[in-house]
């Protein structure tokens, strides 16, 4: 399953019906890169000062579907629907960091990661998405954070990382205006007991994927296919990030708030594809660059969305919405996978190897650009990777208790090194976090995709470091690539 391409193609609608068809979204990859030696550093040193930390999220770890007063989520509903799942699986169980995370917090102590990014699970905070707080799990993301200041490791919380109380969704979810202001009540509630203790705060992680892949292909939760929900629910998303902000500021509180934006780069994949490229940058990174750092939508979202999204989406524009959303914001978290190529009709190519994910592009050269575009063209406030990773095959195993993984190693120092240049070139790069801590339920994906550097046996829960855990722990020790 292509995710992000099949779904990026749709979106794009006005441009990206005839590139479908066109380029064929299920041709073969390119063969992957080869390899070269694994260990070698290559001398990069980061400024002092720069943190190295690991990101996971709630329902993808944690387990514990329905332990200690947990409500459903949209994505308890979706996995258990039969033909959701490639492998028919769900995160009930998961890595079960619920009751290990203090095996998790010791490893990544072994490792010297110095920043820990999770995200509280809102069902597990209030159960039915709004009204009654659940003390328990409260009680968890306290004992889970103590945790990792006592293990030395500053925590990154993300407020939401796609799962959406169950009756939330059943009352409109985020195609309902309402949802933006339900999400910043719940918001208000995690920085009253644990903002004191958190000291940099993501709102939403990725809307671009809850809006491409959950609402216009529905191939993730919620499962919807409609397009102009998918251009309401952008909407809300960017107005609930806006109201967390401002509920933060409200709060009191000295941290830092941001998002986490996927974004990537969009080039011309032949001559006369400029203007396309330019489109899919509206539909990849634009529609929600601009909202949040200038407070307006772009001039060509019409075009790049489509006449029938935009009006979906700017009828639900209501007046102050926009400053809401443009408010500072503190820090900018950037996931990072790939590149998008165009062709002159709007197209998605593939023109660099892939992982086995097929959707993404190994491409380090477009997270230099990124990084640099961000803080040349948009803002002057501190950069963070909050994702950069690549899979293993699920069948993957330890062997004589080593897991030996040298093409994440390879990405991972590419990837550096890319981060790098782009510190050279100006960019106000400050930290980095690896996707992912363990490997984890994957969404559609399942168990099928093995994105840590933590191996986890999931008939067991034994948690082996994988080479790639091992050179991460040396990169951490000399700052540097
Ligand atoms: C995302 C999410 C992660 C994924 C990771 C690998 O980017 O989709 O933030 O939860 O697991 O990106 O696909």
């Amino acid at each position: 399953m292509k995710r992000r391409t099949l779904l990026s193609s749709a979106a794009t609608a006005a441009v990206a019906v005839p590139l479908l068809a066109a380029c064929g979204p299920d041709q073969a990859p390119p063969a992957p890169a080869a390899t070269t030696a694994p260990a070698a550093p290559l001398g990069l040193t980061f400024p002092a000062g720069f943190v190295w930390g690991a990101a996971t999220s709630a329902y993808q770890i944690e387990g514990a579907a329905a332990v200690d007063g947990r409500g459903p989520s949209i994505w308890d509903t979706f996995s258990h629907q039969s033909g959701t799942i490639v492998d028919g699986s769900n995160g009930d169980v998961a890595c079960d960091h619920y009751h290990r995370f203090a095996e998790d917090i010791q490893i990544m102590k072994d490792l010297g990661i110095q920043s820990y990014r999770f995200s509280i699970s809102w069902p597990r905070i209030l159960p039915t998405g709004r009204g009654q707080v659940n003390q328990k799990g409260l009680d968890f993301y306290k004992a889970l954070i103590d945790g990792l200041h006592q293990a030395g490791i500053e925590p990154l919380a993300t407020l939401f990382h796609w799962d959406l109380p169950q009756p939330l969704q059943d009352a409109g979810g985020w195609e309902n205006r309402d949802c933006a202001s339900w999400f910043a009540d719940y918001a208000a509630i995690a920085f009253q007991h644990l903002g004191a203790q958190v000291p940099t705060w993501l709102t939403i992680n990725e809307p671009k994927t809850i809006v491409q892949v959950g609402y216009t292909y529905g191939s993730m939760a919620p499962g919807k296919r409609d397009a102009r929900a998918a251009a309401v629910a952008s909407h809300h998303l960017a107005l609930a990030h806006g109201l967390a902000v401002a509920a933060y500021r409200a709060s009191g509180a000295t941290g830092k708030i941001g998002p986490a934006l996927n974004l990537a780069p969009a080039y011309p994949a032949e001559s006369g594809a400029d203007a396309a490229a330019t489109l899919a940058d509206g539909v990849e990174n634009r529609l929600y660059l601009d909202p949040i750092l200038r407070g307006s939508y772009p001039d060509d979202a019409p075009t790049f969305l489509g006449a029938g999204p935009w009006a979906a989406l700017s009828g639900v524009i209501r007046d102050g919405d926009l400053a809401i959303i443009g408010a500072p914001i503190d820090v900018l978290g950037v996931n990072y996978y790939n590149p998008v190529f165009i062709s002159k009709s709007g197209g998605y190519v593939t023109l660099k190897p892939t992982s086995i994910a097929t959707w993404e592009q190994i491409w380090p050269d477009g997270f230099t650009d990124i990084l640099g575009r961000l803080t040349r063209d948009y803002t002057k406030v501190p950069l963070v990777v909050t994702e950069n990773g690549i899979p293993n095959a699920g069948s993957v195993k330890p062997i004589d208790g080593v897991v030996d993984d040298p093409e994440r190693i390879d990405y991972l120092r590419d990837h550096l090194a890319a981060a790098y240049s782009a510190i050279q070139n100006g960019a106000n790069l400050k930290g980095y976090h690896v996707w992912s801590l363990l490997d984890n339920f994957e969404w559609a994906q399942g168990y099928t995709q093995r994105w840590g550097i933590v191996h986890v046996d999931f008939d067991t829960q034994q948690r082996t470091p994988k080479a790639s855990a091992h050179w991460y722990r040396d990169v951490i020790a000399r700052n540097g690539a």
